[in-house]
């Protein structure tokens, strides 16, 4: 794709477990995020996304390797020193996570919090940054911001600490925001408000948003794409409203099967028959076979990845015959 904010290029991540073992825990993901857009990433606990958010921001498990490229504006992440990526982090790349009062710290007041977000990537003074703090907060619906900013993060409700994280986050503009499961603690009101609210930062800003979720409700409410990762690795992308009308891969139709209405308290696993495979031994092959319905003998190989005729893209065998129509 090009505009992309964000590009990644077959990246693989290991991550060292005891006993001299590797976790493959991101296996040859490729997946762009525009200026703008909003991508939803899902799949089942332990498919890697947290890994391939995490790889995005330089934030891994120690001794992890890392293979492929993550291309921020076309400069590829990969060659940053710690330092460097320090500099970028909050600033051009920012992070929501699921527990938001884990990302604030409970001595000091919210305000502050975003205001040291923006001091430590911005020259600017003390006034100005805590007016900029103030606008922020109004921003992302804290009612009464100049009153509030000097409160501390346990007189907010769960949702108002997720908006001032949120806060913090898009302090600096980033060119992209990776939102990992950043509605799953909130009930389903404040979800709706926080996913517009992220709606609307990036028709305003530009920011290109990853959005990790197992919920396909709130991807339906808020996404353009969506990729689903099973095992490590994507096994189909494509439009929300592609992928939803005319899911292609089995794992995305037993998501779309097992997913509660979108209405629905999110956050329960969807219940598909078996397991995701151990990615320390990962099956050769296509590794949703041992829990797919329509398993054959070719799906003892991988398969391959096949671009279908309205850009979306899928890794089964069962779609070969549509590519070959298409060339
Ligand atoms: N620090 C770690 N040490 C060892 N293995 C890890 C570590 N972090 C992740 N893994 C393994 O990597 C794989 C992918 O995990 P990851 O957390 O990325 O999945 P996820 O899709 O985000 O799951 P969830 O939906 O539960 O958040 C899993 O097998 C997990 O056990
Ligand atoms: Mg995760």
């Amino acid at each position: 794709m090009t505009g992309a904010v964000l590009q990644i290029e077959d990246l693989r991540v290991r991550i060292p477990v005891p006993g001299g073992r590797w976790v493959g825990a991101v296996d040859g993901v490729t997946l762009a995020v525009g200026s703008g857009e909003i991508v939803g990433l899902v799949g089942e606990s332990g498919c890697g996304k947290s890994t391939l958010g995490g790889a995005v921001m330089g934030l891994l498990p120690g001794g992890s390797e890392v293979s492929g490229r993550v291309l921020l504006d076309e400069e590829d992440l990969r060659g940053l020193t710690d330092e460097q990526y320090r500099r970028i982090r909050g600033d051009d790349i920012a992070l929501v996570s699921q527990d938001p009062a884990s990302s604030l710290d409970p001595t000091f007041s919210v305000g502050a919090q975003v205001a040291e977000a923006i001091r430590n990537h911005r020259d600017v003074s003390r006034r100005a940054a805590r007016e900029r703090a103030v606008e922020l907060l109004g921003i992302v619906g804290i009612p009464d911001p100049r009153a509030r900013y000097a409160d501390p993060p346990h007189r907010f409700s769960g949702g108002m600490k997720q908006r001032v994280v949120i806060a913090a986050a898009l302090a600096n503009d980033p060119a992209v925001l990776i939102a990992d499961e950043p509605t799953t603690a909130l009930d389903v009101t404040i979800q709706a408000q926080i996913l517009h609210l992220l709606r609307d930062l990036t028709v305003r800003s530009g920011t290109g948003v990853l959005l990790i979720t197992h919920d396909l409700g709130v991807v339906a409410q808020v996404c353009d794409r969506v990729a689903v990762m099973y095992a490590g690795q994507v096994v189909e992308q494509g439009t929300v409203r592609d992928l939803f009308a005319r899911p292609l891969h089995p794992y995305t139709r037993a998501l779309l099967d097992s997913q509660p209405a979108a209405h629905h308290r999110s956050g329960d696993l969807p219940v598909i028959p078996g397991r995701v495979p151990d990615l320390t031994e990962p099956p050769a092959g296509c590794r949703f076979a041992s829990r797919c319905a329509h398993v054959h003998d070719r799906c003892a190989t991988a398969p391959p990845v096949i671009g279908m005729p309205n850009g979306g893209q899928v890794a089964c065998w069962l779609h070969q015959a549509v590519t070959e129509e298409v060339r």
